[in-house]
């Protein structure tokens, strides 16, 4: 059948909610897991215990592609002329690539001032969106996209959007199949606006329920250090408590962080995100897998990123809080070095060639003095 071209589709008695003849996809998730013993040996695991599923390897280049095929598809069915998304860059990137090949819709796209590394700004440029560069950051180009989008019944395509997250289970079936549906120990995921975690979530709670598997892996979600609204939560005791997180404790965080005018900030621009939408489902996906939280500094985002590059992966800055997570998460004796663990790499080493550079460059030290590497100091598997 034509839709088994695509790693999302051919699963598609998992996410039945599209009729195949409706199905709007571009061969996404041709993705594999792979062991990659220089990655494991970094962040203190036995050998062959650590995989990597590099969802950088898509058509637009990230992770993303797996929700927007589904979303995409979902727009058509409900006719939708237009469509849009905030976006730090992927999302942008990939709502462009689905609008320009599919032709049925055409895309706006709202991105922060200067926080978008620029081949994501490029991909959507080059894919004909329509793209608005607003004042502010990601959360405030979400809070206008999601106005916009309910005055102008424009359909939107954040991680907001349902159907997103129900084409992003796919990754984790994918793992499955590269363990032989064999369960993993770890999930280990990057953290931004917490759509795949929540998405990861929801696969293993429904692959449990059918029966496909008889266990859960444990799912650990990695904040960026300077954007760890759920990190910081969680570790204050915000749980998914039975349907009833604490909103007081949810409101006053938001209140000071208002009050103080707090902002995310992170060099991996990707997750630099204060108010993170799939807050709740991400608490429930972490009841369900037993998971927990953590951070990491941009220092070790940044070493960690130049590692998964020597062993022959490469990733962008936000994905690399995976292996820094795991690294730390060892450290700490929270995983166990024989341990099977899988880390999900989210985009592209192309898509932020500037922190690659920077970091390698017999002139690290000097990029350090500017914003963006303001708070690393050494670069110690630089490739001087
Ligand atoms: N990694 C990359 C490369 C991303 O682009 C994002 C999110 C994440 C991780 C975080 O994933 O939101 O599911 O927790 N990027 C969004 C964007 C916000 O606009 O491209 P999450």
């Amino acid at each position: 059948h034509p839709l088994d071209f695509s790693g999302v589709w051919r699963f598609r008695e998992l996410l039945p909610f599209a009729p195949p003849e409706q199905i709007v996809t571009i061969g996404e998730g041709q993705t594999i897991l792979q062991q990659n013993d220089y990655s494991g040996r970094y962040a203190g695991m036995d050998s062959g215990q650590l995989y990597l599923q590099y969802e950088g390897m898509n058509p637009s280049g990230s992770f993303k592609d797996n929700g927007m095929t589904a979303a995409s598809t979902h727009a058509r069915m409900v006719g939708a002329k237009f469509a849009a998304c905030a976006s730090t860059g992927n999302t942008s990137a990939s709502l462009a690539i689905y609008a320009s090949v599919s032709r049925l819709f055409k895309t706006i796209v709202f991105v922060g001032s200067g926080k978008i590394a620029l081949g994501k700004l490029a991909q959507a440029l080059d894919y004909d969106a329509k793209t608005i560069q607003i004042l502010g950051d990601f959360d405030d180009a979400l809070k206008q996209v999601r106005a916009v989008c309910q005055e102008g019944s424009i359909y939107l395509c954040n991680s907001v959007n349902p159907f997103r997250l129900e084409g992003q289970k796919a990754i984790m079936y994918r793992v499955l199949e590269g363990l032989g549906w064999e369960v993993p120990d770890w999930i280990v995921v990057p953290g931004g606006n917490l759509g795949n975690s929540s998405a990861f979530g929801k696969a293993f709670m429904e692959l449990k329920q059918l029966g496909l598997i008889d266990r859960v892996p444990r799912l650990a979600v990695i904040n960026a250090e300077g954007s760890n609204t759920l990190n910081r939560l969680w570790q204050q005791g915000l749980r998914w408590n039975d349907g009833r997180p604490d909103e007081n404790l949810i409101g006053q965080f938001y209140g000071e962080m208002d009050a103080e005018d707090r902002r995310a900030y992170t060099l991996a621009t990707a997750i630099q995100i204060g108010r993170p939408v799939n807050l709740y489902k991400c608490l429930r996906a972490l009841e369900v897998c037993d998971g927990l939280v953590t951070e990491v500094t941009d220092q070790e985002i940044l070493d960690a990123k130049a590692i998964i590059g020597a062993g022959g992966f490469g990733c962008e800055p936000a994905s690399a809080a995976s292996v820094a997570g795991v690294k730390r998460l060892r450290r700490e004796g929270t995983i166990a070095p024989s341990d099977r663990v899988v880390c999900i790499l989210t985009g592209h080493e192309l898509k932020d060639p500037d922190a690659t550079v920077a970091y390698h460059s017999s002139d690290a030290e000097k990029f350090a003095t500017q914003s963006k590497f303001s708070n690393v100091t050494e670069f110690p598997h630089a490739n001087a």
